[in-house]
């Protein structure tokens, strides 16, 4: 703020300079022109005094009148003054000026050199980060695609699930808690499963995995002879579930993005269906709500949620 001058760049120096130096050949040109019409009028004036004038009639220089002396005498100066200007400073200026010239242009050229590697430089850089936020938008975008497979159980501290194709226990915030989840969603079953129900569940759509082929279901329902093409058919679900039963889940276990299991705290001996072991070295506890027992619940619970790490 305080008296900090700003930097001359060295490229006006040397303009200067050149302006500065072709400023003054032209003030030595006019010089040496204004000497040669003063030579002229003052040798017409010397002849004049000498001859019109009288003056200085009988001097004479070596045999010579006074006036052709002066002006011989003034004629030489005037020629010396001429070969200064013209020809003695005419080439040193023209080396002078060349040499200028040369170092002007090679310190402009290495300017823009370097200009050009700095601006080829941050060209890299902007290309290097925008290639690195395509990469992550693409990836975001992969991962937004991708639809989030979830299991969804209830199962005891045995993991029993069934019985005699019905479950064991009637536990009705966690049948709430099911219908909340799945709502809107593509529901994926066992043809066990999808017999153990009255009729079908409102408002999610029901794929039946089935090894029949002739197998008849309501209207509505998708059935389907192979997991593959179940998952297939909830493809534009962001987060289809698998519902049941023991077989299905056991083919699920390895496909599925996330669990979330209903742990019921009883072991259910007579129980004829269960739910695989979940493998904590692969699915990690992201989420837990305990509910106790009351009027309502015969057992306490458990939601749990597992994610695959
Ligand atoms: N606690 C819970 O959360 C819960 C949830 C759901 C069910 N459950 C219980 O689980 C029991 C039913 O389970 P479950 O294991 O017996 O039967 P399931 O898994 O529901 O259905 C098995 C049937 O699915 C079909 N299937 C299985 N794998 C297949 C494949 N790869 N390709 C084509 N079709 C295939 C076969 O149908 P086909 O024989 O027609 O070929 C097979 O018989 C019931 O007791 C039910 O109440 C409990």
């Amino acid at each position: 703020m305080f008296g900090k001058k700003k930097p001359v760049p060295q490229i006006d120096k040397e303009q200067l300079a050149l302006i500065k130096y072709a400023e003054k050949r032209i003030k030595q040109k006019k010089r040496v022109y204004i000497h040669f019409v003063v030579f002229l009028i003052g040798a017409v004036f010397l002849i004049l005094a000498n001859t019109v004038l009288g003056i200085g009639k009988d001097l004479k220089i070596a045999g010579l009148d006074w006036f052709v002396i002066a002006i011989v005498l003034w004629l030489a100066l005037f020629i010396y003054h001429f070969v200064t200007v013209f020809i003695t400073h005419s080439f040193m200026g023209k080396d002078w000026e060349d040499q200028q010239r040369e170092a002007l242009v090679a310190k402009q050229q290495q300017r823009i050199d370097k200009l050009k590697q700095e601006y080829l430089k941050e060209e890299r850089e902007i290309a290097k980060s925008q290639a690195y936020n395509e990469t992550i938008e693409n990836i975001t975008s992969t991962q937004k695609k991708k639809s989030e497979l979830t299991i969804i159980v209830a199962a005891g501290e045995n993991n029993a699930i069934g019985k005699d194709n019905d479950l064991i226990w009637h536990l009705s915030d966690d049948l709430k808690r099911f219908k909340s989840l799945t709502n809107g969603h593509h529901i994926i079953m066992g043809r066990k499963t999808f017999e153990s129900f009255p009729k079908p569940l409102p408002n999610r759509t029901h794929i039946v995995i089935t090894r029949q082929e002739t197998y008849k279901a309501p209207d509505g329902v998708i059935v389907v002879n192979n997991m593959d093409d179940a998952l297939d058919a909830a493809r534009n679900d962001k987060q289809p579930f698998i519902i049941g039963g023991g077989e299905i889940y056991k083919q699920a276990m390895t496909l599925a993005d996330k669990i979330e299991i209903t742990r019921v705290h009883h072991s259910f001996e007579n129980a004829d269906t269960f739910f695989p072991d979940i493998d904590t070295s692969i699915w990690k506890e992201t989420q837990r709500e305990f509910h106790e027992k009351d009027d309502k619940h015969k057992y306490s619970f458990t939601f749990l949620t597992y994610e695959k790490v």
